[in-house]
């Protein structure tokens, strides 16, 4: 693929690092492919002139100092991190995008009131330390009894403490942008140029463990099996029609799935899933989980074990710089609506901190999370130019 405008260069740049030989890319929270792409982003920030530094979360930091050195920053970012096996775009776009806007205005010879500042987070996809973990830990929210997290950091080199030392004080900062692909397939679909992001939904994480018993898959008659797996397939196929059942907007996902003790002539004795769920609306996810409660309890072959992973409730993007973001985009004569995002997104931990604002631009038949994820190179340079329009439109408030 050759892009021929700059956003697109860019990108493609970051996109050197984890790709795979089928077109996908794996740049997984602290692997050295991900270092990769961070050793791009700081060759390219340290051309654009900015400050740049690294934290022991993995995420970087380029600034652009500002004439106003009293005006708190205006912060842009995204995540450089992917799933297995995923696209050029989710995370990557928001990086290089920012990078772009600051190209554009060093081209322009313009130097802004407010500093502006641009983060590539880590490790916002699922990982072990679990999701939005670069940006929690900038945004002081990664919790230091979460468990397994002392002895997953082990595994990459850091402590608790280095964790808690990136917490940052965001209270003076103006504000943190976000560009991103909308992952879903509404601006596609009503062919819409931009997507001005109204909250960002709640994603919580159980693990659920069926407990059964492992025996001899010849000796064993059906009625006296307690096969964990087929009980875990019964409560999946019944929580997933819950689920439609209770909602338009929740959504359930079971994306994961352990079974030991994994042999074809034993019968499955423990399995264990993640079930997440997603809504806006907190109620929506409690209720879900109590049903899947309910149905497990019925299930009577195996005992379920259910407990709480993770649990990253809805946030509302900041309504000033949804206005702000609307008037660019009108400014532009860009088609626009105001939507919800079902993704999840660092901007999430960091709207506990400051206020934020996100732009989506269309994905290609709504296609994320696979080597398929496309977005035209005119798109691209679309949310460049509302982005760089909603700074200009903020740098020139008091
Ligand atoms: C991140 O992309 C998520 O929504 O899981
Ligand atoms: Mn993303
Ligand atoms: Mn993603």
């Amino acid at each position: 693929m050759t892009f021929m405008n700059h956003i697109g260069y860019i990108l493609s740049e970051i996109g050197r690092a984890g790709r795979n030989s089928d077109g996908s890319y794996t740049r997984g929270c602290y692997s050295p492919a991900y270092f990769d792409g961070l050793d791009i982003v700081e060759r390219q920030m340290e051309e654009l002139g900015m400050e740049v530094s690294r934290d022991a979360a993995g995420n970087i930091l380029g600034v652009l100092p500002g004439k106003d050195k009293k005006l708190g920053s205006i912060i842009m970012g995204s995540h450089l991190d992917t799933v297995p096996s995923g696209g050029l775009f989710d995370g990557a776009y928001g990086v290089a995008g920012g990078l772009e806007v600051i190209r554009r205005m060093k081209e322009e010879g313009k130097t802004l009131n407010h500093s502006l500042e641009l983060y590539g987070f880590n490790g916002e996809e699922s990982n072990p330390l679990g999701g939005t973990f670069g940006s929690r830990a900038v945004a002081g929210l990664v919790e230091p009894g979460q468990p397994g997290l002392s002895e997953a950091l082990k595994t990459y080199g850091h402590t608790v403490l280095d964790i808690l030392n990136c917490k940052r004080n965001l209270s003076d900062a103006k504000c943190y942008l976000e560009l991103h692909i909308e992952q879903g397939d509404h601006l596609f679909n009503d062919e819409m140029e931009i997507g001005v992001v109204s909250g960002i939904v709640g994603i919580v994480r159980y693990k659920v463990m069926a407990v059964g018993h492992s025996n001899h898959a010849g000796t064993t008659m059906m009625q006296k099996r307690r096969d964990a797996l087929t009980a875990m397939a019964k409560l999946i196929v019944q929580a997933d029609a819950k689920c439609r059942e209770i909602d338009n907007a929740l959504v359930l996902t079971v994306g994961t799935i352990r079974c030991w003790p994994g042999s074809e002539n034993v019968i499955p004795g423990r399995v264990e899933c993640i079930f997440e769920m997603r809504h806006m609306d907190k109620d929506m996810t409690d209720r879900l989980i109590d049903e899947i409660r309910n149905i497990a309890a019925k299930i009577d072959t195996v005992e379920f074990e259910i407990t709480k992973q993770i649990d990253e409730e809805s946030v509302k993007c900041d309504e000033h710089l949804i206005k702000v973001i609307g008037r660019a985009a009108a400014e532009l004569e860009m088609k626009h609506i105001i939507m919800p995002s079902g993704a999840g997104h660092d901007a999430n931990p960091m709207a506990h901190c400051l206020p934020v604002g996100m732009i989506f631009v269309p994905s290609k038949d709504g296609l994320s999370h696979c080597k398929e994820e496309w977005t035209e190179e005119k798109e691209l340079e679309n949310g460049v130019d509302v982005l760089y329009k909603t700074i200009e439109l903020l740098d020139e408030e008091v």
